[in-house]
């Protein structure tokens, strides 16, 4: 979404941009490898306003990245990664406001949607942009954060609701056959995409044929998966995201925090539950109905978890 107010002469004075986080149901880090992956795009993310300025210029929360002579390799990251954006979308100097409603490196793709935010913004204030440049600035910013992103989550973060996405394909739209919720706990602290996504590359390296085994099952069960969402077959989505997690473990992106919080939500009636995003620490998500929302959720409170729940409504045939 985006929007601008008018200043003298017409010409937008500021203008404002906003997208959501995600959730993966099905395929982190598989995605990197070619394989498919299902999102679930979050109620809340990030909302960012940009104006008009001499020089470029991104506020996030209490830290000010100026642009100034540039964002060579010593700038801060996140100052290289608006100089990409910016780049990306041909535009001119801006001074940029930026506001998170979700937590940042927990997996909940907050980069993305400050990346799909900040591209929207600046799109809607220059008054121009062509189909895809929204996508591709937002890229740029994603891949100075984590090296070789796949772009689920920017696609997540810019089309919302339930999208189905490949690397060679980009995002579709999924239809929703009942109402989906998914609950969402923030177990501990997440690691680095990048560090993650490099890690289980060097598992590539190592054990290829077992890796490209991880990556078919993986493939197989995001199709499965698909029609399931479709279906409204809450049960068997939970299956195939236990199956999904158990993959997760062998390629060692989950830890004994995750693991524990998954059981729990388990123990509690959830149909099925993994960890989602990156891993090394982050969010854990479990499918539920509207009986066993309350039981996991109260289970996660007891252990301090914050959580929330993200619901899909079906859509209309
Ligand atoms: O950055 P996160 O935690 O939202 O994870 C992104 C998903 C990965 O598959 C691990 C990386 C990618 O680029 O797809």
């Amino acid at each position: 979404m985006a929007s601008k107010s008018r200043g003298a002469g017409g010409a937008p004075a500021s203008a404002v941009g906003e997208a959501c986080g995600k959730v993966l149901l099905v395929g982190e880090h598989a995605v990197v490898h070619g394989a498919p992956a299902i999102a679930l795009g979050l109620g809340s993310g990030a909302r960012v306003e940009v104006s008009r300025s001499d020089e470029s210029v991104l506020e996030l929360g209490a830290e000010r990245y100026p642009l100034g002579s540039g964002a060579g390799d010593a700038a801060p990251v996140a100052a290289r990664a608006f100089a990409a954006l910016l780049e990306a979308l041909g535009a001119s100097s801006v001074a940029a406001r930026a506001t998170l409603d979700i937590p940042a490196g927990a997996g909940l793709g907050a980069s993305a949607a400050l990346g799909v935010a900040l591209a929207r913004a600046c799109a809607a204030l220059s008054g121009s942009g062509e189909p895809g440049d929204i996508a591709r600035a937002a890229l740029a910013w994603e891949n100075v954060f984590h090296g070789d992103a796949s772009g689920v989550d920017t696609a997540a973060a810019e089309h919302g609701g339930c999208i189905w996405f490949t690397r060679q394909e980009g995002a579709t739209k999924l239809d929703v056959g009942g109402v989906l919720r998914v609950v969402v706990a923030q177990v501990e602290p997440g690691a680095s995409t990048r560090r993650m996504v490099e890690a289980v590359a060097a598992q590539q390296r190592a054990e290829p044929a077992l890796f490209a085994e991880h990556i078919a099952d993986i493939t197989a069960l995001a199709h499965e998966a698909r029609g399931v969402i479709t279906a409204g077959d809450w049960p068997k989505l939970g299956q195939l995201m236990n199956a999904n997690h158990v993959h997760l473990q062998a390629l060692g992106v989950s830890t004994p925090g995750l693991d524990g919080a998954r059981a729990a939500a388990l123990l509690a009636g959830a149909f099925g539950a993994k960890l989602t995003g990156a891993g090394g620490g982050g969010c854990v998500i479990a499918v539920v109905d509207e009986g066993s929302e309350a039981s996991v959720l109260e289970v996660w409170r007891g252990r301090g978890f914050p959580c929330f729940t993200a619901t899909a409504t079906p859509t209309p045939r």
